[in-house]
């Protein structure tokens, strides 16, 4: 078995992984990171887009910011459109100045990918038969099989950034964790579609026939997604079906026409809110999606996993500077803090504009939720301040 020395291990190669060997880098902490999917893969994987004003201030100053720049979409607000009438939620007059940037995941993964190599960091992809242990040791350890070799990475401290079905999280005794899941009634089905995006700013939708959203990913490709149920058989919708009920669920009295055009990808999205507490286990620490999962709403997966970065290569930075370990004592509760406050407000768009199993009250509960936001500055604030992101507890 080949070994591998370094301070940090990094177990998966997505947008927490890569963010995190980064800005660890820029501290000059040096990891070593592994994935068990190609290249390709990750850099075409297409998830949300929205970033928050923190995020991508966060890649911007860590210098992987030039391209998000030059081909991100600033959004200013967005649209919440029901009974057949759209109502404007204006970001920078809400929450001082605020916006959002429209940037697909896959290419945030590109950039920091092109980063890290260029800084010569050692990312092993495809590789085979992980694991991780010496969880109770100074040195934990992960391995896993490369190019035919077995090896292993002796570290200080894990990161587990492999995602909610990852390893990692499974590698600690379950009575250390504690774990919370809300599964929805319903899911996302998703389309990637060659046509120019209807609207300048995403249309969050809630019809009679189910929440629609529309989104998008350049100024030739839109994403849209329709409320489906959590079984949805993808053969049973062809794109002329596609096309139909999303007309329908986008009818409005506002002359506003919905483009169509081919579509390039289907798929569908479950709807899960999970989250276990804490999000450490001795030198183990799990980031993003590992820790948690919020229902994509509010578009928050991505951004907390980015938060939870930050906290953690402070952490790691206080505790090689100066030794200090309160900041790495604290990491779950002060990435808790935030990610339950997501969870609060993802749940809470779900449920506003899906149709669930509820009574009619239920549902009249939601439609006058919807007239609240869309007509107090008070509940307007709310929903702006948390879309383009609260602020870091760590600044
Ligand atoms: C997306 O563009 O894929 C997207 C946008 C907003 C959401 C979820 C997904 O709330």
């Amino acid at each position: 078995m080949e070994r591998i020395r370094t301070q940090v291990g990094i177990v998966g190669a997505g947008p927490a992984g890569l963010l995190l060997g980064h800005l660890l880098h820029l501290q000059g902490i040096e990891s070593v990171e592994i994935e068990n999917r190609s290249r390709e893969y990750c850099e075409s994987r297409i998830r949300a887009g929205v970033l928050e004003h923190g995020t991508a201030e966060t890649l911007a100053q860590s210098g992987v910011g030039e391209r998000m720049k030059r081909e991100g979409l600033v959004h200013h607000g967005i649209y919440l459109r029901f009974r057949r009438r759209s109502h404007h939620i204006h970001f920078p007059e809400l929450t001082g100045g605020k916006s959002i940037m429209v940037y697909g995941q896959h290419e945030v993964v590109k950039d920091l990918i092109a980063a890290r190599l260029s800084a010569g960091a050692r990312i092993f992809f495809d590789v085979e038969e992980t694991s991780v242990g010496g969880l109770e040791n100074a040195t934990p350890w992960i391995r896993f099989r490369a190019g035919g070799r077995d090896q292993e990475i002796v570290c200080d401290f894990i990161a587990g950034c492999d995602g909610f079905h990852g390893m990692c999280r499974p590698a600690i005794p379950p009575q250390a964790l504690r774990a919370h899941e809300h599964v929805f009634p319903f899911a996302w089905l998703g389309i990637l579609a060659s046509v120019e995006p209807s609207s300048d700013e995403l249309i969050y939708a809630r019809h009679e026939r189910g929440f629609a959203l529309l989104s998008m990913r350049s100024p030739q490709v839109s994403r849209l997604y329709l409320q489906c149920a959590p079984d949805e058989e993808l053969e049973a919708w062809s794109d002329a079906r596609i096309w139909a009920e999303l007309q329908a669920r986008f009818a409005n009295d506002e002359g506003w026409t919905l483009r169509e055009g081919p579509i390039t990808q289907k798929g569908v999205t479950a709807m899960r809110a999970f989250l276990t507490e804490p999000m450490q286990y001795r030198r183990l620490f799990l980031l993003g999606d590992a820790a948690h999962i919020v229902p994509p709403t509010g578009a928050k997966g991505l951004n907390l996993a980015v938060a939870d970065v930050r906290v953690f290569a402070r952490a790691l930075d206080a505790f090689y500077k100066h030794g200090r370990t309160d900041l790495l004592e604290r990491y779950s509760e002060t990435c808790l803090r935030r990610v339950w406050k997501a969870e609060r407000f993802s749940n809470w768009m779900t449920t506003m504009l899906h149709l669930g199993n509820g009574s009619e009250f239920i549902e009249s509960l939601h439609m006058a939720e919807l007239d609240y936001v869309t007509s107090s500055r008070a509940a307007m604030t709310t929903l702006a301040e948390n879309y383009v992101g609260l602020p870091y507890e760590d600044e």
